[in-house]
């Protein structure tokens, strides 16, 4: 659904973004991660059709951004990381307005304008004026707007940016309806964790350089250099710390009966061998299960660039 190939961008010597390449499929939540800096509003403009680059291309909905921009726009929703709304427009003229400016007949435009607002829950703000809402509300708004001409692709420069954390669990059911709507999300946050359980892949860009991406579970594991595993016991705890101090693919076992941690080298049949050869040598085991790394982890071991 997007595509970037070579992205680059220069300015004067400064080099924003780098040989940036990037492949978001049909369905994909891709969070889009980097510290301030990093080059990722460089690289969202630039899908936007904002923004020249310096070289590289890109495609969405298979049109070039370059030499196809009014398809690429009505392929995309987006919404900039600072945003003003129209001081005097009331929320439904607001949206009625960008609804037009896509050419929608003003024959569909009532029922659109009413769908977007119920499903962003706007509906009792109809005839609000738009400087009169809250922050939370106003980037509500925002989200609606880049809705109206019903793109299959949205593109998010940090929506969540400056909301309390009530208004952002709310922006993150949005993400997730929309989601389920069959919208491909593209979202970028220098805040790791906020798009843990939002996101099925994940690109990490600092510098202007991609440095990891791809499922979340692959980025996490490229950086892991080992698993971590917890089991519980109801009882026997000896016979436990016995069977896994024995297997040579055990590291650095902390017991704390009833539970057990430790490092574990091995891909997924071997963990499920192991856990097997636990039952079967008679240990209680209660539960067993892979402890994910924290992204946090990730997000400063890839961006200190201690990666083995
Ligand atoms: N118009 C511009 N002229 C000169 N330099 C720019 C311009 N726009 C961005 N830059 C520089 O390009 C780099 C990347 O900026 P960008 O805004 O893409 O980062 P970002 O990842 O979005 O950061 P943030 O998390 O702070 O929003 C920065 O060093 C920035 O100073
Ligand atoms: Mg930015």
């Amino acid at each position: 659904m997007i595509k970037i190939r070579g992205f680059t961008k220069r300015y004067g010597d400064l080099v924003a973004v780098s040989g940036l390449d990037l492949d978001i499929e049909k369905g994909d939540v891709f969070g889009f991660i980097g510290p301030n800096g990093a080059g990722k509003t460089t690289t969202i403009r630039f899908l936007a059709t904002l923004l020249k680059p310096t070289s590289g291309q890109a495609w969405i909905n298979g049109y070039p951004v370059t030499s196809r921009p009014d398809d690429v726009k009505r392929s995309i929703g987006f919404m900039p990381d600072a945003f003003g709304v129209y001081d005097g427009m009331k929320v439904w003229e607001f949206l009625d307005f960008f609804a037009a400016a896509y050419g929608i007949p003003k024959s569909k435009r009532l029922a659109i304008v009413s769908d977007v607002m119920a499903l962003l829950d706007l509906t009792s703000k109809r005839d609000a004026l738009v400087q009169t809402l809250s922050r939370g509300m106003q980037q509500r708004l925002c989200l609606a707007k880049t809705l109206v001409h019903d793109p299959p692709v949205l593109i998010l420069d940090e929506p969540a940016s400056g909301l309390d954390p009530r208004a952002r669990v709310e922006i993150k059911a949005l993400l997730r309806e929309l989601q389920r709507m069959g919208k491909t999300i593209m979202i970028s946050s220098h805040i790791l964790s906020e798009l843990a359980d939002l996101c099925n892949k994940i690109g990490i860009i600092e510098k202007g350089k991609l440095l990891a991406a791809g499922p979340v579970k692959d980025v996490v594991a490229s950086v892991r250099q080992h698993r971590v595993i917890m089991v519980e016991v109801t009882g026997e705890a000896e016979k436990c710390e016995i069977f896994l101090a024995h297997d040579p693919r055990v590291k650095n076992l902390t017991a704390a009966p009833p539970q057990f941690r430790f490092e574990f080298q091995g891909a997924d049949a071997e963990v499920a061998e192991l856990h097997r050869g636990m039952v079967t040598a008679g240990v209680p085991v209660l539960w067993f299960r892979e402890v994910e790394a924290d992204l946090e982890e990730v997000f400063m071991t890839i961006t200190k660039g201690i990666v083995a």
